[in-house]
């Protein structure tokens, strides 16, 4: 079998957490499509709301403190993504969308991306398109064609073992199957600079 990462990104700020729940089914479902393809995955859970101080800190300061750091370089090096927000305002949350401005527009190239949003009305669940595949098409991400919102009345019972169960399943096969076609993503260069020369020339000891 061969092997693949898989980045599990949540912005949900509830503990517990319906986007969060999203993000684990369909990263559960990739897993087994992944399975049925002969590829085994490896998932990386990332809650953004562990880490909203450093988001702002690094957009402030253009450093991210470690956890941060690992959380970026487990994105950076993640064959596949979930990418999961909840619905404010009729778009993607702004910790979600803060998240990714951490991101220049080659990180994510060509990186197959599931997206996906909870909300509390079925009425919003355009901004999957309007609002979030737009973002990852201008990070040059390869998005599946199915976006799968979940607002609260897909919650009940029925509702998730049919159709909500369905287009999780749906969208895990495809990004099963653009995860599956790629080879395995290189792992971010230890040596790579990651801060610029003014950066670090303003760091060094002049003496
Ligand atoms: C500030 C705020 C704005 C919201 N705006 C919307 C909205 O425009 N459309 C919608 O469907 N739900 C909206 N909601 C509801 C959340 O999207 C919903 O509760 C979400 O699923 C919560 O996710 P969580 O359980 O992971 O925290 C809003 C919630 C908050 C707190």
């Amino acid at each position: 079998m061969s092997r693949r990462t898989l980045a599990v990104v949540s912005a949900g700020l509830s503990q517990p957490s319906s986007t969060r729940l999203l993000a684990d089914q369909l990263a559960a479902a990739t897993r087994d499509e992944l399975a049925r393809r002969g590829v085994e995955v490896e998932l990386r859970p990332i809650d953004l709301r562990d880490h909203a101080h450093d988001v702002v800190n690094h957009l402030l300061t253009g450093f991210p403190p470690p956890a941060l750091r690992d959380a970026l370089d487990t994105l950076a090096a993640a064959d596949g993504v979930v990418a999961v927000t909840p619905i404010f305002n009729a778009s993607y949350s702004g910790l979600f969308k803060s998240f990714f401005d951490l991101f220049d527009a080659t990180t994510l190239a060509d990186r197959p991306v599931l997206i996906a949003a909870t909300g509390g009305t079925a009425r919003h669940s355009l901004a999957l398109e309007h609002a979030v595949r737009p973002m990852f098409a201008y990070l040059r991400a390869v998005v599946v064609p199915t976006a799968v919102f979940a607002a609260t009345e897909d919650w009940s019972q029925a509702a998730a073992d049919g159709a909500l169960r369905s287009r999780i399943v749906r969208a895990a096969g495809e990004l099963a199957d653009q995860v599956a076609r790629r080879a395995p993503a290189a792992p971010p260069d230890p040596f790579a600079l990651t801060a610029g020369f003014d950066e670090l020339l303003a760091g060094r000891d002049p003496s």
